[in-house]
C-alpha cells in the first residue's frame, strides 16, 4: 500500500500563548493532524456514496462499542473500509462527539480521497479502499515533541520514562482496550505521565511489536512527546493529560525521586505553558510528500491564530 521510501516533513509549531488554545468549542476535539494520500475518486461515484454511508454510520456505534469500531460498506471494487478509535480513557460522550466531528471533518480535509486518516487528541478515524482491519500499520507515522528539553537530570528522566513506557506496554498488550497509562515521580514536584494504546483489532504480539517501534521512535529528551502510528501510539508529558479517574489505576512503578527544584521550562502546566512549543514530524512514504505539505498547510490555515514555522526535510529511508 505504501512505498518503502520515506520522507520526513517537519511542521514546527510555535505555541505563542495559552489563550490561543481556547478558540475551539467545548465539544470540538483537539485536532492533531490529517493525512490523505492522493488517490482520488470521482464525485457522485459509487465509492463516494459508500463512503458517505460508512461515515454516517460509524458515529452510531460509539454508544455500544468499546471505543473502537470497524466497518466496511459496499462491494468490490467500490468497497470502503473504515474504523475509529477513541483514546482509552475518554468517556462515551467525548468519544461520540469526537467520532461525529471526525466523520464530517475528514470529508472536508480530504474531500475526494479514497484513503484518509485524521488524528485528534481524543480519537482517530481512518478509511481506505483496501482492507485496514487486523493489519498492524506503522505508516504514515507522526512524531510530535515539545521544543523544550529536560534540563534537570535528563538521564534519570530517560530511565524513568523508559521504565514507565515498558510497564505501560506490558499492560496494554493484555488489556481488552489495548490501552494503558502509567505515572511516576520524576522530582518532588514533577510527575511523569505516560499513555500507550494499540488499535483494538491487532493481535497482542502485533500490538507489542508496534508499541516497541513507536517507543523507540519517541524523542525522550523533551518535556513532552508522542508517536502516532495508525495501529498504535504512545505519549508522555509532565502533566496529567489523560483522565486518571477513568483508567484503572495501575501500580506506580518504583522510581527514583530527585530532590531538585523544577526547572523554569518544565512547569507541569501543559497547555497553559506560555511559549512552550511543539514540533511535529511526519514520517511517511515519499510519494506522500506533496500531500503532507498540504496537510501541514491545512493545519496552518485552520489554526491561523497561532504562529507557525514550517520546514521540510528529507531523510530518505526511515
Ligand atoms: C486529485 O484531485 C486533486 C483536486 O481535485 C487534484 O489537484 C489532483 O491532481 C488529483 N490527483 C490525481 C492523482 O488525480
Ligand atoms: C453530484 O450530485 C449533486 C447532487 O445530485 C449535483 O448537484 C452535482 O452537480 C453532481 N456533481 C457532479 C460532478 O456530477
Ligand atoms: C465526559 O468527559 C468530558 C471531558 O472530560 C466531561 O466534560 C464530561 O462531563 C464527561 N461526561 C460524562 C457523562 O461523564
Ligand atoms: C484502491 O485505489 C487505488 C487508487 O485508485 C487503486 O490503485 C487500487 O487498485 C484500489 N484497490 C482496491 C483494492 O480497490
Ligand atoms: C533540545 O535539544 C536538542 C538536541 O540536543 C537541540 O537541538 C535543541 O535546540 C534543544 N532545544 C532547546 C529549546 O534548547
Ligand atoms: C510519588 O509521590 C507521591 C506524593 O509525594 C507519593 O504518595 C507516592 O508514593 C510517590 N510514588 C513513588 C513511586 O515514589
Amino acid at each position: 500500500m505504501f512505498s518503502l521510501k520515506f520522507s520526513v516533513i517537519f511542521v514546527f509549531l510555535l505555541y505563542l500563548s495559552s489563550s490561543l488554545f481556547a478558540f475551539t468549542s467545548a465539544v470540538d476535539p483537539e485536532y492533531l493532524i490529517h493525512i490523505c494520500p492522493n488517490k482520488n475518486f470521482s464525485r457522485n461515484s459509487t465509492y463516494q456514496s459508500n463512503l458517505n454511508l460508512l461515515l454516517s454510520s460509524l458515529p452510531r456505534y460509539t454508544k455500544s462499542s468499546y471505543g473502537f469500531y470497524r466497518e466496511a460498506e459496499g462491494l468490490d471494487p467500490n468497497k470502503v473500509y473504515g474504523l475509529y478509535q477513541c483514546r482509552g480513557d475518554v468517556n462515551t460522550t467525548t468519544c461520540q462527539d469526537c467520532v461525529a466531528f471526525a466523520s464530517t471533518d475528514i470529508t472536508q480535509r480530504c474531500p475526494t480521497q479514497k484513503e484518509a486518516l485524521v488524528w485528534y487528541d481524543e480519537c482517530y478515524l481512518r478509511f481506505s479502499n483496501v482492507s485496514i482491519f487486523y493489519i498492524p500499520v506503522r505508516y504514515p507515522s507522526v512524531l510530535m515533541y515539545k521544543v523544550n528539553n529536560i534540563t534537570v537530570e535528563p538521564s534519570q528522566f530517560q530511565k524513568l520514562l523508559s521504565s514507565l513506557l515498558k510497564e505501560a506496554k506490558t499492560q496494554a498488550v493484555i488489556d481488552p482496550k489495548k490501552f494503558a497509562t502509567t505515572k511516576g515521580n520524576f522530582t518532588t514536584f514533577q510527575t511523569l505521565y505516560v499513555l500507550v494504546q494499540c488499535a483494538e483489532d491487532v493481535w497482542n504480539t502485533d500490538c507489542s511489536d508496534c508499541l516497541e517501534e513507536a517507543i523507540s521512535a519517541l524523542p525522550t529528551a523533551r518535556i513532552g512527546g508522542r508517536v502516532l502510528f495508525p495501529s498504535c501510539n504512545c505519549r508522555y508529558e509532565l502533566y496529567p493529560f489523560y483522565n486518571e479517574n477513568l483508567t484503572p489505576s495501575p501500580p506506580v512503578a518504583p522510581t527514583p525521586v530527585l530532590q531538585s527544584p523544577p526547572s523554569p521550562v518544565t512547569r507541569p502546566k501543559g497547555k497553559s505553558q506560555i511559549s512552550s512549543s511543539i514540533i511535529i514530524a511526519i514520517v511517511a512514504p515519499i510519494t506522500f510528500a506533496a500531500m503532507l505539505f498540504l496537510a501541514g498547510y491545512c493545519f496552518l490555515t485552520r489554526r491561523a491564530r497561532k504562529k507557525y514555522y514550517t520546514a521540510q526535510e528529507e531523510f530518505g529511508k526511515f
